[in-house]
C-alpha cells in the first residue's frame, strides 16, 4: 500500500501559510514529507536554508530529472517536455533568461505604468457599472492581470478571452496532463501564429523583439521560444490574478493599515512589498533535487535527494521577522523571498510590484466602500493550484 501524501498542506487561513510549518521550523532544519506522487521530499522551513539552498548551485530545477518533486497531476510531464526555463539549469537556464531580462528592466517596467493604470481605470469603472454582489477574481483582478501580461507581450485584445480561457486550466493543479495537454496545445497554437504574424508584422512588443532578434539570429529553436513566451504569460497572468483579491481581502482585514496608505500614498511600495511576505502565494514553487550534497546550518540535503524550500515558511520564520504573522506595512525588514532567490529569482518582479500597487490603489480609491458580502472566514481558498489564492471574493461598494 502506498504511504499517503502529507504535503502539500492546506492552508487553514488564507492570509499566513499552513500551522504546521511553524512546528516544522521550530523541529529542525528539514522535514521529510510523501508528495502526491508518492515520492519522498525535504522541505525546508527556516529563511537562512530557504536562501541557501536556492543560491546553491546543487539546486537543480530540471524537471526532466525523474526525482524532481512535482506536486501537480501532469506538472512534470510538461514541464519536462515543454522545457520552461523555470525548470532548467543553467547554461541553457542562463542563455534564456539573458534573452529576455532586457525586457523585465525597471525601465521599461515603468514606461508600463501609464498602461497599467489606465486597464485598472477601466476595469475598475466596468466593474462598477455592474450590480453588486460581484467577483473581485473574475471581474477585476483577471481582467487586470491578463491585459498586462498580454499588453507586454503582444497579444491581440481580441485573443484575451480566449487566453484567459486557458489560463483556468493550466493554473489548477486539479487539472489533469490530458486537459493541461490540450490547453497548451490551443496556447501554443496562439503563440506560434503571433510569432509568425509579428515577423511579417513587428511591433513594439516582446513577442515581435523575440521573433526579430534570437529567433532569426538562431540563437534559440522555434518550440523553445514558444515554451519561454508560454511560461511568462502564464506567470505573469497567474500570480498577479491570485495576488490582487488576496492583497485586497488582506486589506479590507486591516483597516488601520489601509487608512495609512490612504494618508500617504508614498506608502504603498512598502505595502506592497510586505503583502508578498505576509501572503507567499509561491510558497510552492521551488521544487529542486540536489544534484551534489547541500550543506545547510546543521543539516545536509544528500545528492540525489528532492527537496523544496518553502517561501511562506520563510517569509514567517520569527529569526528573520519579527512577529511574523502580523501583516505591517511599516516593517523595517525587506528581505523577504516571495520572489525566490538565486538564478530563477523572478524575472518579472518589477512587473509583478508595480501591477500589484497600481491594481490595489485604483480599487481602494475607486471603490472606499468596498467590502466582502461574504463572512470573511467563508472564502473559498484555492488550495490546488500552483499559486495560492481565492476561488472567489463576492463584494459590493
Ligand atoms: C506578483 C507576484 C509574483 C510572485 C509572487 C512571483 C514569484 C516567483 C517565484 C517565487 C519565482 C522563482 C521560481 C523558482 O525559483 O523556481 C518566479 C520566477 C519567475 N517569474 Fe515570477 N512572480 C510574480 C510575478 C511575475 C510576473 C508579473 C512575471 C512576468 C511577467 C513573472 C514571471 C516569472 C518567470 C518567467 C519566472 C522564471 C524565472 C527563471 O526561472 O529564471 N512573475 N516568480
Amino acid at each position: 500500500m502506498s504511504t499517503p501524501a502529507d504535503f502539500p498542506v492546506p492552508r487553514t487561513c488564507p492570509f499566513t501559510p499552513p500551522d504546521s510549518y511553524d512546528a516544522m521550523r521550530a523541529a529542525g532544519p528539514l522535514t521529510r514529507v510523501t508528495i502526491p506522487s508518492g515520492k519522498r521530499a525535504w522541505l525546508l522551513t527556516r529563511h537562512t536554508d530557504v536562501r541557501a539552498a536556492l543560491a546553491d548551485p546543487a539546486a537543480s530545477s530540471d524537471a526532466r530529472n525523474p526525482d524532481f518533486p512535482a506536486l501537480g497531476h501532469g506538472e512534470q510531464q510538461v514541464a519536462a517536455e515543454l522545457r520552461p526555463f523555470i525548470r532548467m539549469d543553467p547554461p541553457d537556464h542562463t542563455l534564456v533568461r539573458r534573452m529576455l531580462v532586457g525586457e523585465f528592466t525597471l525601465k521599461r517596467t515603468r514606461a508600463l505604468g501609464p498602461v497599467i493604470e489606465q486597464t485598472c481605470h477601466e476595469q475598475l469603472a466596468r466593474m462598477l457599472s455592474l450590480t453588486p454582489p460581484v467577483d473581485l477574481v473574475t471581474e477585476y483582478a483577471n481582467r487586470v492581470s491578463t491585459t498586462v501580461i498580454c499588453h507586454l507581450l503582444g497579444v491581440p485584445t481580441e485573443d484575451l478571452e480566449f487566453f484567459r480561457s486557458i489560463t483556468t486550466v493550466t493554473g489548477a493543479r486539479s487539472s489533469t496532463a490530458e486537459q493541461v495537454g490540450a490547453a497548451l496545445n490551443d496556447l501554443f497554437a496562439l503563440i506560434n501564429r503571433l510569432v509568425d504574424d509579428k515577423t511579417a508584422n513587428p511591433c513594439d512588443d516582446l513577442i515581435s523583439r523575440l521573433a526579430l532578434g534570437p529567433l532569426e539570429r538562431g540563437e534559440i529553436t522555434r518550440s523553445s521560444l514558444l515554451s519561454q513566451i508560454g511560461i511568462t504569460l502564464n506567470a505573469g497572468h497567474e500570480t498577479s490574478r491570485n495576488m490582487i483579491p488576496l492583497a485586497a481581502v488582506a486589506l479590507l482585514r486591516h483597516p488601520d493599515q489601509l487608512a495609512k496608505l490612504r494618508d500617504d500614498p508614498g506608502r504603498w511600495p512598502a505595502a506592497v512589498d510586505e503583502l508578498l511576505r505576509y501572503l507567499s502565494v509561491a510558497d510552492t514553487i521551488t521544487l529542486r533535487v540536489a544534484t551534489a550534497d547541500i550543506e545547510l546550518e546543521g543539516a545536509t540535503i544528500p545528492a540525489g535527494d528532492a527537496f523544496i524550500p518553502l517561501l511562506g515558511a520563510a517569509n514567517h520564520d520569527p529569526a528573520a521577522f519579527a512577529d511574523p504573522h502580523v501583516f505591517d506595512i511599516d516593517r523595517p525588514e525587506r528581505h523577504h523571498v516571495a520572489f525566490g532567490y538565486g538564478v530563477h529569482q523572478c524575472i518579472g518582479q518589477n512587473l509583478g510590484r508595480l501591477e500589484l500597487e497600481i491594481a490595489l490603489r485604483v480599487l481602494t480609491d475607486g471603490a472606499p466602500a468596498l467590502a466582502l458580502t461574504e463572512p470573511f472566514e467563508e472564502l473559498p481558498l484555492k488550495d490546488t493550484s500552483a499559486i495560492f489564492g481565492l476561488e472567489q471574493v463576492r463584494v459590493s461598494w
